[in-house]
């Protein structure tokens, strides 16, 4: 049987999703290899490389675009760069693998999707809940009928507590670019063949309160109407004492689909103080597999040509949302998707 050699990959930005994608390539795949490194801090790429045994760390991600040996990129440097990073990876011929958001506005989204395909490389976007098995099984129930028509979608992110990030470093709108849009992804795929029309949100510093007057949000709720009729609610809090909380739902003229689970596993605690369950604490322990599954289908995209998973467009809906969510809380009413 004829072997392939596994597919070359770098990473530019190695902080904290980075360096777990660079480990979920260079341990988890085994049709991948890391071969580069790039973050402007030179400590990181180097100190991520060593521990990985990659052989090349860079503080220039254009070395890196310019090894020809380097035949696709994971792009996980914060949302600011994403844009910019992903349109000159395709130019130079990679395939990308972008983390969420894509782009921060829909003329960047827009630049990214025109700029891999006239270099015709895949772009595969890193909403990684539809790798989960729950979720994937969500949605090859609705697939088969089983759900009917949807009616009623929820989705919802809650970020384990006690809230240890900083509203300062924070940038404006997170809880929309970069915490809800899994949901709008989500909530979208769902929702086969609909498209949003209306989006009504609110949005509040619930979590720290002291820092609202600077323009913080740790708090969130979003209503969707689609074009089917449907009508789907997103929200997110940042601080959930008891654990990372995902969960899905989709109730439709057939019956109702429940996706996620905060409990880390079956186990349960019975004993003095009643029954217990420990719950998931992070992203990266709660996602390990649909984060792994979603880079060994990109992998398989850069073989192939052909991207299962999320694409361009897919992040630019989400993207048009997050923008509509925005605009609905700046102007305190609902906004039409046509206004975006
Ligand atoms: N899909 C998910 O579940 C998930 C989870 C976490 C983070 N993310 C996304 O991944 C991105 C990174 O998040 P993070 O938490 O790892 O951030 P981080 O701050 O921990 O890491 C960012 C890294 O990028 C580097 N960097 C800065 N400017 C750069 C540039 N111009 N080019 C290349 N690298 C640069 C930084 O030095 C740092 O090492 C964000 O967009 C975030 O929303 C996604």
């Amino acid at each position: 049987m004829p072997t392939q050699r596994p597919v070359n990959v770098a990473l530019i930005g190695a902080g904290r999703i980075g360096s777990f994608h660079a480990e979920s390539v260079a341990r988890r795949l085994v049709d991948a290899n890391l071969v580069a490194i790039a973050d402007p801090d030179e400590g990181a790429a180097q100190a991520l490389a060593r521990k990985l045994g990659v052989p090349t760390a860079a503080t220039d991600f254009s070395a890196v675009l310019g090894e020809p040996a380097v035949e696709a990129v994971i792009i996980a440097s914060p949302a600011r760069f994403h844009a910019n990073l992903a349109v000159q990876a395709a130019e130079a011929g990679k395939g990308v693998f972008c983390e969420k958001p894509m782009a921060l506005t829909l003329e960047e989204a827009d630049r990214v999707i025109a700029a891999a395909s006239k270099a015709q490389v895949p772009l595969q976007v890193g909403f990684n809940r539809r790798w989960d098995q729950a979720f994937a099984e969500g949605r090859a129930a609705i697939d088969a009928g089983k759900v009917g028509t949807p009616q009623l979608i929820r989705s919802l992110t809650r970020d384990p507590g006690p809230y240890g990030g900083s509203p300062q470093k924070t940038p404006r709108w997170t809880i929309f670019y970069e915490t809800l849009i899994h949901d709008f992804d989500t909530l979208v795929w769902l929702n086969p063949a609909a498209r949003p029309v209306e989006v009504t949100a609110i949005a509040d510093a619930l979590v720290r309160p002291d820092a609202k007057d600077k323009g913080f949000h740790d708090t969130a709720v979003v209503t969707i109407r689609f074009d089917n009729g449907s009508i789907a609610v997103a929200e997110a809090n940042f601080s959930a004492m008891y654990g990372y909380d995902i969960r899905g739902e989709v109730f439709g003229s057939g019956g109702m689909i429940t996706m996620g689970d905060v409990r880390r596993s079956s186990l349960t605690l019975f004993d003095r103080n009643g029954v217990s369950s420990d719950t998931w604490r992070r992203d990266t322990d709660h996602f390990v597999h649909g984060y792994t599954a979603q880079l060994a289908s990109f992998v398989g995209s850069v073989r192939s040509g052909v991207v299962k998973g999320p694409t361009g467009q897919d992040a630019r809906t989400a993207l048009a949302i997050a923008l509509a969510c925005i605009k609905s809380v700046e102007e305190r009413r609902t906004v039409s998707m046509n206004e975006i």
